[in-house]
């Protein structure tokens, strides 16, 4: 065998040998590159005769188009390799178990009120907020409560140092402010709700200094007590999950509502044990009314022309009757053993179609 068809069968057999594309492009390199064995043997034919010329470069080009065909297949292939080695390394097991460190439980306070989100969302209404700290004007006056007011007693206020503009500042003490700031800020017709923390100085068996409301308001050129009474029918029968809850407005009365009703779902109490439903029995569960004409004159709301409802509930207290929560304080106690008990998994999102909570 010539050394040509020495370095032809070499050159074959380091190409074919080739783990990836970049030792190819080496082999190419060094047999077809600048400086490269069959480039160097092209060059030595200067010093040849034309006839031996003609010879010699027919043999070389012959071997030059056997190696650039075997670097060309040599690259397809590897192509294909390449691609199956970086799938395999890629490779996602889906079916692993999930990590054993995602144990966390989404609280009873966050799964009701997502809960509630769901249920006046399909109604049209749409989440509003306000401060946790808020003013007395707020809280308080702009609700038809004006300083000295009685009910200014019954809300065992936290007071804070007055803001820098000098205004009267408290906790809130519930949800209702959210009322002003959003009649204050947009046009009729409103449709909101507002859950959040709301704070009054008591602590017992039922009381908590810390605890949550919702509030509800909607405002509107012809809205009527037929339209809170339909609304919270259906909250109630979607909430608790009973399709012939009954309810019952019993006449009460709060300084932004008039007329003001609270609202008492249908219950039993026998063997001392209390279960929902129609059965004869009143529990109460919310506070409502139309909005006092003062409160829509006093963020600039025309009540001759609009009238509304509002109503406002605590969320503690119908978590417990949903989920048989026996004891308020529980809530508040940031015990992992009750959370586990009593949370919900992250995955499962409260929505009307699948069901509130499994
Ligand atoms: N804000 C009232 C409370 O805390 C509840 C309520 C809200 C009543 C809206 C009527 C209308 O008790």
């Amino acid at each position: 065998m010539d050394t040509l068809d020495t370095l032809k069968a070499e050159t074959l057999a380091t190409i074919a040998s080739a783990n990836d594309s970049a030792a190819l492009e080496e082999v190419r390199v060094a047999v077809m590159g600048k400086k490269g064995s069959i480039t160097a043997l092209m060059g030595d034919m200067r010093n040849l005769s034309p006839d031996e010329r003609k010879a010699r470069g027919a043999a070389l080009n012959a071997v030059k188009t056997a190696v650039e065909a075997a670097i060309e297949g040599r690259r397809g292939e590897l192509k294909t390799i390449e691609l199956e080695r970086r799938l395999a390394s890629e490779r996602i097991d889906v079916t692993l178990a999930p990590r054993p460190e995602t144990q966390g439980r989404i609280h009873p306070i966050s799964q009701t009120v997502d809960e509630m989100v769901a249920i006046f969302a399909a109604m049209g209404f749409t989440v509003a907020e306000g401060p946790d700290i808020e003013t007395d004007f707020n809280n308080f006056t702009a609700l038809n409560i004006p300083p000295e007011h009685p009910a200014r007693q019954m809300h065992d206020t936290f007071y804070l140092p007055p803001s820098a503009e000098g205004a009267a500042r408290v906790l809130r003490t519930h949800t209702s402010p959210v009322q002003i700031r959003t009649m204050l800020k947009n046009k009729p017709p409103i449709r909101i709700i507002a859950p959040g923390r709301t704070y009054r100085s008591d602590y017992d068996q039922t009381h908590t200094p810390v605890f949550h409301q919702i509030e509800g308001l909607v405002i509107g050129e012809d809205i009527h007590m037929g339209h809170l009474k339909g609304c919270i029918l259906e909250f109630c029968r979607a909430f608790f999950q009973i399709d012939d809850l009954p309810i019952r407005f019993r006449p009460s009365f709060f300084p932004f509502t008039e007329p003001s009703a609270e609202v008492d779902i249908g219950c039993s109490r026998k063997g001392g044990e209390l279960k929902l439903g129609n059965h004869g029995d009143w529990l109460e569960i919310m506070g409502s009314g139309m909005v006092h004409p003062k409160v829509l004159e006093n963020c600039g709301i025309d009540s001759t022309k609009y009238q509304g409802f509002a109503f406002g509930m605590g969320i503690e207290r119908v978590a417990m009757l949903k989920y048989g929560i026996p004891d308020l304080r529980s809530f508040f106690d940031a015990d992992l053993r009750w959370l586990r008990h009593y949370g919900f998994v992250p995955l499962d999102q409260p929505n009307l179609a699948q069901g509130l909570s499994r």
